[in-house]
């Protein structure tokens, strides 16, 4: 049984899909059960990955971990998403190496669940909640 926002990856092709609308069949890609990503919680090692929340000014800026995220050919974060306390509302934006890990909104929710998706280190989860 699948839940709605998993994410699931083919180790084989690398595509990656997000659940929608659960449902109770396995998800299968190139003829193997695909991988449902885990998501991380607590940074471990150098890097940091856990999506974090600054407030300047009038603006909401989400960024990749306390120390900035790398962003090269080779190892950079694909996508940043915003999702509302309610669940109703996610806001996602692609990233391309080179750019900054970083997502711009207005303070629409005084608390948010972040996610953060490492071509490399996988799938992360961080979570805001004004004072
Ligand atoms: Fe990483």
């Amino acid at each position: 049984m699948t839940e709605k926002m998993q994410i699931y990856k083919c180790s084989i092709c690398g595509n990656i899909v997000e659940i929608l609308h659960e449902g109770a069949g396995e998800l299968v890609c190139c003829g193997e059960a695909m991988e449902l990503l885990k998501e991380h919680n607590e940074d471990i090692g150098y890097e940091h990955h856990i999506p974090i929340v600054e407030i300047r000014d009038d603006k909401m800026l989400v960024k990749v971990g306390k120390s900035e995220h790398p962003s090269e050919e080779k190892h950079y974060i694909e996508f940043i998403e915003v999702h509302s306390p309610d669940g109703k509302y996610v806001k996602r934006k692609y990233l391309k190496a080179g750019e900054k890990p970083e997502l711009e909104m207005k303070p629409k929710y005084n608390e948010i669940t972040m996610r953060a998706y490492c071509n490399v280190h996988g799938l992360w989860r961080g979570h805001y909640a004004e004072r």
